[in-house]
């Protein structure tokens, strides 16, 4: 029996205009996680897929092409050089789904893990990101890369579409608050519906992505120097341009004001938008504070974490 695990993500600047090339950022949580374990399951001629929490049960050879889980169990194996049965790959997951966290990245992170070091092979970050990737485009349509990237190193990264990512170092560690609207979030139909907003008036929404893209390169440099002020300002306006490209609600605005009447340094959506999570950006000394304020405005779950830099092993890929 083999078994992995992967981290949960949030970004933390430059959603949506990633898509469009502009820098992001992201961050890993790793204490919410998915897990995969694979076992053998003597004489069976398959590969049986089970997800209890999502009450899935299947066998590989049935599962149709729009079955994100199982094309990527076959591109694994097609990469392995194995055409393996006789496998049982359960799969569970402590992420909210639809949430921003990167759910979908997370399960199919373990996955490619898992199999990789069953059959021996233990494959680095940047081979499993690029697996995970073009199950993301099953999920998502026209995805970025940010989520399977920023899953795969477990590492805070600076990210743009189509370049190799860049792992960030950061001074001290980052508290942040996570709050859950509770709404579920298509990151397919919000990506897609800013795709449309974005042919009725490219000029308009050009000017916006440009907007943070600028933003996300100063708030590289304020992660830095570890000046907080500076990147809790850079989250609020982040958020501000995220509502005018349109991608808010007012359950997002109320944890966001909430978060910043009780002493958040900064706080904005994150994520597709329009339902899931939004993040703030806490002093140790307040996040107590500024967490009852989250759950009083409507905040279903909170989790608190600490971003840090990446380990001395993964440092070979940072930049700043
Ligand atoms: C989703 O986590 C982030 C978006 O920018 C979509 C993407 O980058 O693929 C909304």
């Amino acid at each position: 029996m083999t078994s992995a695990s992967a981290c949960g993500k949030v970004i933390l600047f430059g959603e949506h205009a990633v898509v469009y090339g502009r820098p992001a950022i992201a961050v890993p949580v790793s204490q919410v996680r998915a897990e995969a374990v694979v076992e053998p399951l003597p004489d069976a001629g398959d590969i049986l897929l089970e997800a209890p929490d999502l009450g899935r049960n299947c066998w590989l050879s049935e599962a149709g092409a729009d079955d994100a889980i199982a094309h990527l169990v076959r591109l694994t194996l097609k990469e392995l050089g194995i055409s393996a049965h006789g496998l049982r790959i359960t799969v569970r997951s402590g992420l909210p789904i639809g949430r921003g966290m990167g759910s979908g990245a997370a399960v199919s992170t373990a996955i490619v893990r898992a199999l990789s070091r069953h059959f021996g092979a233990g494959w680095p970050a940047e081979k499993v990101s690029a697996l995970v990737f073009e199950a993301e485009k099953l999920y998502h349509g026209t995805p970025s890369g940010i989520d399977n990237t920023v899953i795969a190193f477990e590492a805070p990264v600076y990210f743009i579409k189509g370049q190799p990512p860049a792992l960030l170092s950061i001074g001290a560690p980052l508290p942040l608050l996570i709050a859950d609207t509770g709404i579920f979030s298509s990151t397919r139909e919000v990506v897609g519906a800013v795709r449309e907003a974005h042919a009725r008036a490219p000029e308009r929404y050009e000017g916006l992505f440009d907007a943070i893209g600028e933003l996300v390169n100063t708030a590289r440099q304020k992660l830095h120097a570890d000046d907080l002020p500076a990147l809790g300002r850079l989250m609020d306006e982040n958020h501000r341009l995220l509502q005018e490209i349109g991608v808010s609600c007012p359950e997002l605005d109320a944890l966001v004001h909430a978060a910043k009447g009780a002493g958040a340094l900064g706080a904005k959506l994150s994520g597709a938008g329009r339902g899931g999570n939004m993040i703030a950006l806490v002093t140790p000394e307040r996040a107590a504070v500024v967490e009852q304020a989250l759950r009083t405005a409507g905040a279903v779950r909170v989790i608190f974490t600490q971003v840090s830099s990446p380990s001395a092993e993964q440092s070979r890929y940072a930049v700043a």
